[in-house]
Formats: C-alpha cells, structure tokens, sequence
C-alpha cells in the first residue's frame, strides 16, 4: 500500500485481462503509476507492453478488469471525455508514426490544429519552435521527415508529444533503433522534461540500462503478468529468478560488477 507520502497515482489498472483470439496477452494486472515520475515497464518482445499502453489511451479495452487515467475509467468514458483524457496525455508511439508528407514543424504542430483553434498562425509556429528547442533541434521547422536520422525522429515525435504540454507522457521504446549515444541523448531528454516540467512519464522498453538510468520504478512483464513492481533500486535487488535471469540477459557484466561492488545484493 502506498505510504501517506507517495504521490498519488495518475493512472490505475485493476485486474486487467485482455486476450485476442485464444491467447491472453495481459494477465490480471494490477499496478498503480505514480504522479511526476518516470515508470519503466519493461519485458521481453511479445510480453503484451504495447498492449498494456493502449489500454492506458483507450485503444484498447480490458475483457476484464478497469483502467482509470486521472480517475476516470477509461473503458466507460464517453467520447468527449476520452478526448479530454487524451488531451492531457502525449503518446510517443513506438515505429514514431510521423506523417512522410508533412514537413517537421507541421508534424509537431499537428496536435495544436486540433486543439488549439485559438491561436493564430504565428502563435502556433512560436510554440512549435520552442518545442524544438526544448528537443534540441531549432531552426528545423521547415526540413522533410526523410531528411532526419533515427535519433531526430525521436526527438521530433518527444517534441509533438509534448506540444499541448501534457500531464503524462507515454513512451513506448525510447530507445530501439538507435545507436548507444543517441539512445544516451534520449534518456537525458526523458530526465530533464520530468525535471523541467514535472511530467510523468511512462516508458515502455526492453532495454534495461536506459530504464534503469530514467526511471524512478520498474514494473516487470512476464507471460501476461506483472512478476515485480517497485522503485528502481528494488528491482535491481529483486530475488525474483524472472527478474534476475531478465537482468543477467540484458546488462552487461561492467554494470553488473558495478551494482555488485556497491553493496547491491540479488543481483547476480
Ligand atoms: N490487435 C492485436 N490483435 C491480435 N494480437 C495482438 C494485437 N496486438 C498485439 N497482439 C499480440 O499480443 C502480444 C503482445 O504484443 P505487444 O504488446 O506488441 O508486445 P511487446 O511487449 O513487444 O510490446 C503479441 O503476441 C502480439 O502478436
Ligand atoms: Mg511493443
């Protein structure tokens, strides 16, 4: 349960179930995300961490079990009160699904057509350039998609995610596709949007080094269920053999002498 002082949580799955066809991909799920701060779910491909994000915008629904975002349940909100949950949460899918025929500055700006019919022009170019310099990359408004590398394309997809200044960010792979230091560029990116602008953030990965560097805890995903759920630090230490063998498959043995030397026990 969580202790007077722990912030209160932004999105709630109880008892989550989903199945397609024959086979049950979530498996009665049931974890709280904290306010404000970054939740790593991580597991191996096909563990259902897509699916579970879905289900947080409504995507997807629960066969069983109830996901409530803000207190509101997903699943039963109407239309216009989905809109309105959705408005609040940026969503970085995990292929970046940026529009080819858009230039940069229209794709970050895209959210803001919709939902922003207040501004003018000019207002919105004003709030899609400083977006971009928030992600590190001004003055490329104007540039094609495809003239972008994996890395910019991350960034672009951060920038549009975070132009209606969302209370909670969902990111789904930070990291695949790209190379260790722009992976590196990221994580940082993710650290200083919570810190500058108190997001909470959720990232979906199978990449353990980047989430243990962002995230302040860790839910594990094993065979549709939820094997380990806690603060980072704990589940370095877990004594889960699901969660260590996860572990000893995906950091390398530097980080792993590393965490050993530090005193940290369970680890292997
Ligand atoms: N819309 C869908 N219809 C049928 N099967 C799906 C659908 N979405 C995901 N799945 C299946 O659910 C499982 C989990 O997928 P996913 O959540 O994408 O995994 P990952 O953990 O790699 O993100 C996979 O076996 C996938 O094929
Ligand atoms: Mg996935």
């Amino acid at each position: 349960m969580d202790r007077p002082t722990a912030p209160p949580a932004v999105i709630e799955l109880e008892g989550v179930s989903k199945s397609f066809d024959d086979t049950r991909v979530l498996d009665d799920i049931s974890l709280a995300i904290p306010a404000g701060q970054t939740t790593a779910i991580i597991g191996a491909s096909g563990t259902g961490k897509s699916v579970l994000i879905k289900h947080v915008i409504g995507l997807l629904r629960p066969d069983v079990g109830c996901v409530r975002v803000f207190g509101q349940d997903v699943a039963t909100a109407s239309k216009a009160q989905l809109y309105a949950l959705r408005r609040r949460m940026g969503m970085l899918f995990q292929d970046g699904a940026l529009f080819d025929s858009l230039t940069v500055g229209q794709n970050v700006g895209f959210p803001l057509e919709h939902h922003r019919k207040d501004l003018d022009e000019a207002q919105r170019g004003h709030l899609v350039e400083e977006k971009l310099e928030w992600v590190g990359l001004p003055g490329i408004a104007d540039r094609s998609i495809a003239s972008l590398s994996g890395g910019q394309r991350k960034r672009v997809g951060l920038a549009r995610a975070i132009i209606m200044e969302p209370e909670i960010i969902l990111f789904d792979e930070p990291n695949s596709g790209l190379d260790p230091l722009t992976s590196d560029a990221i994580d940082e990116l993710i650290i200083d949007m919570k810190r500058r602008l108190g997001i909470t953030f959720v990232v979906i990965s199978h990449d353990i080094v980047g989430t243990v560097k962002v995230a302040d805890h860790i839910g594990m995903l094993y065979e549709g269920r939820l094997v380990e759920f806690g603060p980072t630090h704990q589940i370095l230490r877990s004594s889960n053999p699901v969660v260590m063998n996860f572990l000893r498959r995906n950091l390398d043995t530097s980080w792993l002498a590393a965490l050993n030397a530090a005193g940290t026990e369970g680890v292997p």
